[in-house]
């Protein structure tokens, strides 16, 4: 195990530069989060995750996920700005279960994304991945607010393509909430598969930070601890993509 706790930006910066990833606990990321905002309406767009709607894609395939999504950009040393809503693309050698395909999910709803608590996730990706890549002018966003129902017959699986990369540049994966889930270990591998690290995210902001060109992340399938309960796991993810400033305007 390389990383586990990165109490300041800087600390986290030289973990990702250095190892391609960076495994973050509530306390350190509640702390820098602090710095770029807070959270003050975090009891609010947590509750969002109550509001999403079914993978259709992931469904046609007899699994199962709620999802939203939303777009934004943002140009070096400047505030992060939404986009329109749009298609998520991912090239089948990222994706092997649904990829070469433009999939339209349900945008996340104007409420979640007027939340004090996004512009603070997003202002802080932006200051960790902008530090990490100052070359880049324009940035290509997307926000996945991401459901995972597990029962006692069927476990619930984060990511059935199995371990991958999202063909981005850099990815926050930032647990909202568990509710009676055991395992969903996020795992982080080498291009040929050997294992560099894995972490459980169990407390809310527990997070991973992830150099997409360098290292493979997955999560292993989610079981209810209690068979007779509902169990979820909710998470966001981030995606920070590098464009030009020709992409803006095309
Ligand atoms: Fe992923």
């Amino acid at each position: 195990m390389t990383t586990l706790f990165a109490p300041e930006l800087p600390a986290l910066i030289d973990l990702v530069r250095n190892d391609g990833y960076a495994f973050v606990t509530h306390d350190a990321m509640g702390g820098m989060l602090e710095r770029d905002g807070g959270l003050a309406d975090w009891a609010t767009f947590a509750a969002s995750w109550n509001d999403l709607a079914p993978d259709t894609y992931l469904a046609a395939h007899g699994r199962y996920r709620r999802r939203r999504h939303a777009t934004y950009s943002a140009l070096a040393g400047q505030d992060v700005t939404p986009e329109p809503h749009q298609a998520h693309f991912q090239a089948l050698t990222y994706n092997r279960l649904q990829g070469d395909l433009q999939r339209w999910f349900e945008p996340m709803t104007p409420e979640t994304a007027s939340t004090a608590s996004l512009g603070t996730i997003l202002r802080f990706c932006h200051h960790a991945f902008g530090t990490l890549a100052p070359q880049v002018p324009r940035w290509h966003i997307e926000v996945h607010q991401f459901r995972i129902e597990a029962s006692a017959d069927s476990a619930g699986e984060p990511t059935p393509e199995g371990s991958h990369r999202d063909g981005v540049d850099y990815v926050l994966v930032l647990l909202i909430d568990r509710h009676n889930i055991a395992s969903g270990t996020t795992t982080i591998h080498t291009p040929d598969g050997q294992l560099l690290g894995d972490f459980t995210l169990t407390r809310p902001l527990d997070a991973a930070l992830v150099d997409d060109p360098r290292v493979f992340h997955g999560v292993t399938p989610v079981t209810p601890l209690d068979n007779t309960q509902p169990a979820h796991r909710d998470v966001l993810v981030v995606t920070f993509r590098a464009s030009d400033i020709a992409e803006a305007s095309a």
